[in-house]
């Protein structure tokens, strides 16, 4: 397998390919990450609310790949936008890591009740200080991007997002591009629904490939940076074996289409007013 191909925004080189960790708990998640790294993959997407940086700090060393060749993402919630708390959240990510940077921190979800300056400031401080590499956002709208780049001191180098062929969000990736962002595209293959759709398993076929390939083969040729997320090794390694084969026009039309499903996945009570396609 030859290595995972790069984005590169404001100076951050992220593998297009990422392992999504949401859900793995326990010695499951520790052999995930072990597995997964060893397979191949460089670039780990968790977060201080999925309860299990210790498990993949575990899996990172069990590795034995070298930390310096390992692309971590974590991300602080919405609860602990506010400075003092925003470094209470970062500084327990990084103990249960054990690690003293990461390479990406996320704001998880904004906090419509605290003001950019602020979280986006506590944000770039860590940067400043040396916790972070690189800094982004997730669950940002086109407003809400707009208005963080007002004020930002640092560049946002992401807006992790919900990105699949069943939802059109054509507004925000264009928003996110204006501003020289990568697009990370969470729940990659829509949270299982993406195997058995009739349009994406037709295309797969035709290329001896999964449908779940054919969703990660979509949001690669769409520029995005998807982060699936699997605990059984056939589909780890399935799903990074999406650079050898290319969508037609045609096809990626076909695919395009079904973004007229209207299906967010992901829209929790603090989720923000959602841009409309
Ligand atoms: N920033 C945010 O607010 C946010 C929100 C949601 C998610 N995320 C991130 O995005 C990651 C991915 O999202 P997700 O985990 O919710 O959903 P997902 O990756 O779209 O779907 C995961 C599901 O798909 C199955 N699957 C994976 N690969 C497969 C394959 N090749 N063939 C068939 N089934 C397959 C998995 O089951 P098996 O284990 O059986 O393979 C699992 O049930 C998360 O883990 C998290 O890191 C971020």
């Amino acid at each position: 397998m030859s290595a995972i191909p790069v984005v590169e925004a404001h100076g951050a080189r992220i593998p297009q390919i990422g392992f999504g960790t949401m859900t793995l708990k326990g010695d499951v998640c520790v052999g995930a990450v072990k597995t997964a790294l060893q397979m191949g993959y460089r670039h780990l997407d968790t977060a201080w609310f999925y309860g299990n940086e210790k498990e993949v700090g575990e899996g990172m060393r069990q590795s034995g790949i070298k930390r310096e060749d390992i692309f971590v993402c974590t991300k602080v919630r919405e609860t602990h936008l506010m400075p003092d708390k925003f470094s209470q959240s970062l500084g327990e990510s990084l103990a249960n890591l054990k690690l003293p940077y990461v390479d990406l921190l996320l704001i998880h979800w904004n906090n419509k009740d605290i003001p950019f300056k602020t979280s986006v400031g506590a944000l770039c401080q860590a940067k400043k200080d040396g916790l972070a590499k690189h800094v982004g956002v997730a669950n940002f709208t086109t407003t809400m991007l707009d208005e963080a780049w007002a004020v930002t001191s640092e560049p946002l180098v992401c807006n992790q997002i919900e990105v699949h062929p069943f939802i059109n969000q054509d507004k925000v990736l264009a928003t996110s591009k204006k501003h020289g962002m990568a697009v990370v595209a969470y729940v990659p293959i829509a949270r299982g629904k993406v195997p058995g759709a009739e349009v994406l398993e037709r295309i797969g076929k035709a290329h001896g490939k999964s449908a779940a390939q054919v969703s990660l083969r979509y949001l690669v040729q769409r520029g995005c940076i998807p982060i699936p997320r699997t605990a059984t090794p056939a589909h780890m390694k399935e799903n990074m074996e999406v650079f050898d084969f290319n969508l037609s026009d045609a096809e990626m039309t076909e695919l395009k289409a079904l973004n007229a499903t209207n299906m967010r996945v992901v829209s929790p009570p603090h989720a923000p007013v959602w841009d409309t396609p």
